[in-house]
């Protein structure tokens, strides 16, 4: 039996047509198809948490896109090619296929020594100082020859697909100079293109700066805005990002980078306020970002510009975990009215997560998102925060059928159950791209 469900959702319900196809049918499910409420827009302040639930719902879809919702035995209406997936799912959840909006998949190299002297003490921003930190994946993933770098991305690929995920950001950032920036992300085009799941890229140009030009900061980022030319010409990525941090980058510094990507049609998203207020969130907000990501230290200010601007908050409860620093506290995001969204920040030094029901723990348990709001974060907020909110992240007509089926008749276990394998089938654009082999 269903275990309490906190209030009465809006339930949208589609008139099955007899031209209604199908390829793809899965019923007898709790559907959260997270439709939109009014208008197509990331879910803020008191509908962060609605979740569109249909009792022994139904979904179905042709060619891998949604064709039709609903509930109950409707579905027996639909037209069913010879072909078709047909799946009772008897009560469990079936849900959109998350989408994790910020990922830095692309390296060589684990960091397991920096994470045991960080344990014993060591800070994050003095081992990069040293030389170490993000400087140690550069030097593994520069060796790396393309092979092995695209066999390592392919298989945290698959064990984020595994995990739900039909969506992924993923970043270059462990080049930093220029060229060997453009190899990877001619590598993680390659992967877009052969990838069971959506690939969004982002040329992450400014991340650390390379040891040579210590005495030449504005050298460094002039090269990275002359990069940007190769980047657009070659539609090697969607957005730009960039690690806004004391002793790192001055938002100031990286301003002309951005208004030069943005003129050349490329998104913005930022790390910023991870680790200390340097005003990022607000920063981010009036260059009419996308996203501001971390943003665990971002202020009132801050808050109120993310809010005015429509910029998602992307929270990474994963790096403030493995790093051992506060993490943001979600319900101040909820309450200015800030789109959340939440992300695995998968990176060999602060968050080696790879799924997003981690995350969805992580973001309940540390930040303090109700189950329901961390999964709009993980959904449809996320896919707003990639420019793919009308695409996916809910399970409606029309949008991809990127659809995950878990092993439970509750959403919430996804906050509760950290580490359970919840995961039962994943459907990216309609085809079975994971399944546990128990389901
Ligand atoms: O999101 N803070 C900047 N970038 C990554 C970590 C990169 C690294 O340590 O390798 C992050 O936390
Ligand atoms: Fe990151």
């Amino acid at each position: 039996m269903r275990r309490g469900v906190a209030r009465a959702q809006p339930v949208l319900e589609h008139r099955v047509r007899a031209s209604d196809e199908a390829d793809l049918l899965i019923h007898g499910a709790r559907l959260l198809t997270l439709a939109p409420l009014r208008r197509e827009a990331p879910r803020t302040g008191p509908v962060a948490s609605e979740l569109g639930v249909v009792e022994d719902g139904w979904v179905a879809a042709r060619d891998g896109v949604i064709v039709a919702t609903g509930r109950g035995t409707t579905w027996q209406r639909l037209e069913l090619s010879a072909g078709t997936v047909e799946r009772s799912v008897q009560g469990r959840v079936a849900m959109p296929g998350f989408v994790d909006a910020h990922t830095h998949l692309c390296y060589a190299g684990e960091r397991w020594d920096e994470f045991t002297t960080r344990k014993s003490g060591a800070d994050y921003l003095s081992v990069l100082e040293r030389g170490g930190g993000i400087h140690s994946t550069v030097r593994a993933t520069r060796e790396a020859a393309d092979e092995t770098l695209l066999a390592l991305v392919r298989r945290r690929l698959a064990g984020a697909m595994a995990q739900g995920t039909t969506t992924i950001e993923v970043k270059s950032g462990y080049g930093l100079e220029p060229d060997e920036e453009l190899r990877q992300l001619r590598l993680i085009a390659r992967l877009r293109d052969e990838a069971a799941i959506d690939i969004a890229p982002t040329y992450l140009a400014a991340h650390a700066l390379p040891g040579r030009y210590v005495e030449d900061r504005k050298g460094f980022l002039r090269e990275i805005e002359q990069a940007l030319q190769v980047v657009a010409a070659e539609r090697l990525a969607e957005a730009v990002d960039a690690f806004v941090e004391k002793g790192v980058f001055e938002a100031d510094e990286v301003r002309p980078f951005f208004t030069a990507a943005r003129k050349l049609g490329l998104a913005l998203t930022a790390h910023v306020d991870q680790l200390n207020d340097v005003g990022g969130a607000a920063w981010a907000a009036r260059l009419g970002a996308r996203s501001a990501d971390h943003v665990a230290n971002a202020s009132a200010d801050g808050l109120r510009a993310l809010a005015k601007a429509g910029t998602v908050a992307v929270l990474l409860p994963g790096s403030a975990f493995f790093v051992g620093y506060t993490p943001p506290e979600a319900r101040r995001f909820i309450t200015a009215r800030v789109p959340v969204a939440i992300a695995t920040d998968h990176n060999p030094g602060t968050s080696p997560l790879e799924g997003m029901p981690s995350a969805i723990a992580m973001a309940a348990v540390l930040c303090g998102l109700t189950p329901q709001e961390a999964i709009v974060a993980a959904t449809v907020n996320a896919a707003h925060a990639l420019g793919r909110g009308d695409r996916t992240g809910a399970l409606v007509e029309g949008r991809r059928a990127d659809i995950v089926v878990l092993d439970t008749d509750d959403e919430r276990d996804l906050a509760y159950r950290l580490g359970a394998p919840l995961v039962r089938e994943v459907y990216a654009s309609g085809r079975r791209v994971a399944e546990r082999p128990d389901a």
